[in-house]
């Protein structure tokens, strides 16, 4: 088979990215402008905002992609973008630019789910990656992949029929997403904007067993029906593994009032906002002992959390092999945690490199590529769908 390369261009949320993907697999470039300092002032995304940033960013970061993988927009086999989910807007910005270029160039489109996207990106690059990949060596289905992000918590069950995989949603969020938890508590504990990224450093530093969080908080009141005291799905009778992350957030702000911590939250929030680029010593220096620990006891919560729940599904799915990926899964206790108890229960476990857990479009490109093999080109008028499911 002739090596097939891929232009991805992704615009769901905050970063706007573009890459070129040989067959799937190999990242020949890999381009993300991210707009974090655009949302920062805010504490989160602004939809408004992220689409004009979009479309500034654009058309010089396909260029680059293009331009890095030494391509031309003539020399590529096909255009890739994210369909959804995400926010409309921005997602417009993308599949217009697409849309666009598949027409002038008359060059086949593929429409991409961005959950799909980050399942996929677990198969991208040996070469520019020291973590553990999956290699030259056999997939084995069925895979359990937790997509694990801002916007998203999920567990799919993937299998593969020739080229093309089908997937299974076999738990998702109640409420929050883990990331979200992340960011809220981020924000809550003034620490900025995005959440994920300095908790992870900064708790390594406290103790994650100063504070105990109730397991009523980090587990949802189960609305539908059981079976042997196993939540089971009413439509289908499978088991499901659902999360909710809203009761921890609840539980550190009472955690934060009934230890008069305000104060030096504020404090910190108006010291950190006066530096302009922000390193690991400006967050320890303006950060307690009380509240390293609270960071490193809530990380472990949320990590313990999402591996429980995981481990148990891949156990009760039989499934052969563990994905972990998304904006989170670039968190180190997660990896390790993960990597500990996986390989416990004897069950292979791979992520994506950490540059490439978070959202990029070399994970669109990849994704796209089963889809490029089978002929599944999207129509011209396909549009954004940001509420798109995985199936
Ligand atoms: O996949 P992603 O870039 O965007 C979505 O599809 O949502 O994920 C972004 C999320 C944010 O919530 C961010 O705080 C979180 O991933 N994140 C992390 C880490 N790096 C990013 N969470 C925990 N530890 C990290 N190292
Ligand atoms: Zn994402």
């Amino acid at each position: 088979m002739p090596d097939a390369y891929i232009l991805g261009i992704e615009s769901s949320c905050d970063e706007t990215a573009a890459a070129v993907v040989r067959s799937g697999e190999q990242l020949v470039s890999n381009v993300v402008a991210s707009q974090i300092a655009t949302h920062q002032p805010y504490g989160g995304v602004v939809p408004e905002l992220a689409s004009r940033e979009h479309l500034r960013a654009i058309v010089p970061v396909v260029n680059q992609a293009l331009a890095e993988a030494k391509h031309t927009y003539d020399s590529i086999d096909a255009i890739a973008v994210t369909q959804g989910p995400g926010l409309a807007g921005a997602l417009l910005v993308g599949i217009s630019y697409a849309k666009a270029l598949a027409f002038a160039l008359d060059k086949p489109l593929i429409a991409v789910n961005h959950l799909e996207g980050h399942i996929h990106a677990v198969l991208l690059d040996r070469s520019q990656n020291r973590e553990p990949q999956i290699g030259n060596c056999e997939l084995q289905f069925p895979v359990l992949a937790l997509v694990v992000s801002g916007g998203h918590t999920h567990l799919y069950l993937a299998t593969q029929n020739r080229d093309s995989w089908t997937y299974e949603n076999i738990g998702h969020t109640r409420d929050d997403a883990a990331g979200e938890a992340f960011d809220k508590v981020a924000k809550l504990l003034g620490l900025g904007y995005p959440g994920g990224p300095v908790i992870d450093r900064l708790s390594t530093h406290g103790d994650s067993k100063a504070v105990k969080f109730a397991s009523a908080q980090i587990k949802h009141p189960d609305r539908r029906g059981r079976k042997d005291g196993r939540r089971v799905s009413a439509a289908s009778g499978h088991p499901r593994f659902d999360f909710s992350y809203s009761g921890i957030k609840t539980a550190i702000l009472r955690h934060v009032e009934t230890h008069n911590m305000r104060n030096a939250i504020e404090k910190r929030r108006k010291a950190l906002s006066q530096i302009a680029k922000l390193k690991l010593e400006d967050y320890l220096a303006n950060c307690d002992g009380q509240t390293l620990d609270l960071v490193a006891s809530f990380q472990r919560a949320i990590v313990d959390d999402l591996v429980e729940k995981t481990l148990a599904a891949a156990q009760a799915y039989e499934s052969a092999t563990l994905f972990v990926t998304g904006g989170v899964a670039a968190n180190q206790e997660l990896r390790q945690t993960f990597e500990r108890e996986a390989a416990q229960q004897g069950l292979p476990v791979f992520f994506p490199s950490r540059p490439l857990s978070t959202d990029n479009a070399a994970m669109i490109a990849a994704a796209a590529y089963p889809k490029f093999l089978a002929k599944h080109f999207a129509p011209m008028d396909f549009s954004a769908e940001a509420g798109m499911v995985l199936k």
